[in-house]
């Protein structure tokens, strides 16, 4: 196996919801995620019973993060991938000044992931806005919180301008079309024009940090994150591939106008076709050719697509509303296992905009035993993630321009769909079950020393 480049950064990826817990600690308001306790598509919740959920403690990263940043650092990471919780900064969102205590904390954590000369890659929302914005002004909906956002990534941009250069705008941006509180902050039976017309807002809105970030920061990159949910036709019928190209435009759609600065024409055409009528001014036209200088994704399984919708019907089966693909082999959560199908999206993003791409998602959930002698044999997620790695490679050599790699939950946390601990990607175990009792104790697995000797290796060990 030849060497991954020099520069390519190897690391692992997390999000503030579902590992820094101390959920109202040091001035942190509720966020949209503290009120969606049971996953980023179920319910929003009362607070005021009293109950406690597991994303309110999740791993304690915020009390332990200088105990699991030197573990990154044992492994080799160049990077690590985190959010910061913006109602840690703003508590409410619309606040003038900002929460110093934490700021603060973003000040410790950056200092201490710079001593082990692991680099931030900072995402300004991940899954979370303060909930108050959703309350008092609709969310995304409000052409207002385009501001707010704006004021809330300018402070941190302001503070953080000698620690972090490089900075991803909304995670999985794309993921608001399935999860609409958790994208943009809106009820799940909102119309598509409501969530469209949100899209708009946040997309006007990252298009406004970037310009915002490429002042505050000139030698700064700042890229989007999008959900790579590459789909497949199921068949070779021309309705089935052309099925599958519409389905991928719906996220491919977030992609275009980050990366070219305007809406395509395909989408012009889908808000007509479907009597969608947004709002958008002359300076949200002007504002969106501020573009991304990287795309950034999540990649995990691909799916299947046809035409026929009784058969569509009869075989979806996932989240996302796919049909499986009969050649793929599934994980325990019914994520299908493709890991050729990253080097093809990674071609098919290069190709569409010859844009550096670095992958900040990929890794497997999992069911994890230890044993009596008190080891963690992961070899599913070794096997998985050499895979991937070797299919990223392999789009290396095919001319990508790739930045780096950051796995999925390099530690075990919370996961996103569930809320629950025992869908563990982690190189490192964490002692807590989905009840919430265990001692939050940190354990390397073994996939801990094979990644250490990946990174070590530039990738050379990988078979
Ligand atoms: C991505 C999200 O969709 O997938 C993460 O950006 C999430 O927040 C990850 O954790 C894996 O999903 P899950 O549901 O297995 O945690």
């Amino acid at each position: 196996m030849a060497k991954f480049p020099d520069s390519f950064l190897w690391g692992g990826a997390i999000a503030a919801n579902q590992a820094e817990g101390a959920y109202l600690t040091a001035g942190k308001g509720l966020s949209t995620s503290d009120m969606q306790p049971h996953g980023i598509f179920g319910p929003l919740v009362n607070r005021t019973d009293n109950q406690s959920f597991i994303k309110d403690t999740a791993i304690d990263f915020y009390h332990q993060y200088k105990t699991d940043i030197p573990l990154f650092a044992e492994m080799g990471f160049t990077c690590l991938r985190t959010s910061i919780a913006w109602s840690r900064i703003f508590p409410q969102g619309d606040e003038i000044i900002p929460n110093e205590a934490g700021l603060a904390f973003y000040d410790d954590l950056f200092d201490e992931m710079a001593k082990y000369n692991i680099q931030p890659v900072i995402t300004l929302s991940h899954y979370e806005m303060p909930y108050h914005l959703v309350t008092q002004y609709g969310g995304w909906g409000n052409r207002k919180t385009i501001a707010f956002f704006e004021h809330y990534a300018c402070t941190v941009f302001e503070r953080y301008k000698d620690k972090v250069k490089l900075w991803l705008t909304f995670n999985e941006i794309n993921m608001s079309l399935h999860a609409p509180m958790t994208g943009v902050g809106l009820p799940s039976d909102s119309s598509s024009s409501e969530v469209y017309q949100a899209i708009h807002h946040q997309l006007v809105a990252s298009a406004r940090v970037v310009k915002a970030c490429h002042d505050i920061i000139p030698d700064a990159q700042i890229g989007n994150m999008l959900l790579g949910g590459l789909v497949y036709p199921l068949t070779c019928k021309p309705d089935d591939v052309w099925e599958a190209m519409t389905e991928n435009r719906k996220w491919l759609f977030f992609g275009d106008v980050q990366c070219r600065g305007q809406y395509p024409g395909y989408m012009l055409r889908y808000f007509s076709d479907n009597q969608i009528n947004l709002t958008i001014t002359d300076e949200d036209i002007h504002d969106l050719k501020n573009t991304i200088d990287f795309i950034s994704f999540s990649y995990y399984m691909t799916g299947c697509i046809t035409a026929d919708k009784d058969e569509y019907e009869k075989r979806r089966g996932n989240i996302f509303t796919m049909v499986p693909n009969p050649h793929l082999e599934s994980s325990e959560w019914g994520w299908q296992i493709d890991p050729k199908g990253i080097r093809t999206l990674l071609n098919i993003l290069w190709d569409r905009y010859q844009k550096p791409l670095f992958i900040v998602e990929n890794g497997l959930g999992a069911v994890d035993e230890i044993t009596p002698e008190g080891n963690i044999n992961d070899d599913y997620r070794i096997q998985y993630i050499n895979d991937h790695l070797i299919q990223v490679h392999e789009a290396i050599q095919d001319g990508v321009d790739i930045m780096g790699y950051t796995s999925w939950g390099p530690i075990d946390i919370v996961s996103a769909s569930k809320a629950e601990m025992s869908k563990r990607y982690g190189f490192i175990y964490v002692d807590r079950n989905d009840q919430g009792d265990g001692t939050l104790e940190r354990k390397r697995k073994k996939s801990f020393y094979w990644y250490q000797g990946i990174i070590k290796s530039q990738g050379e060990l990988l078979r």
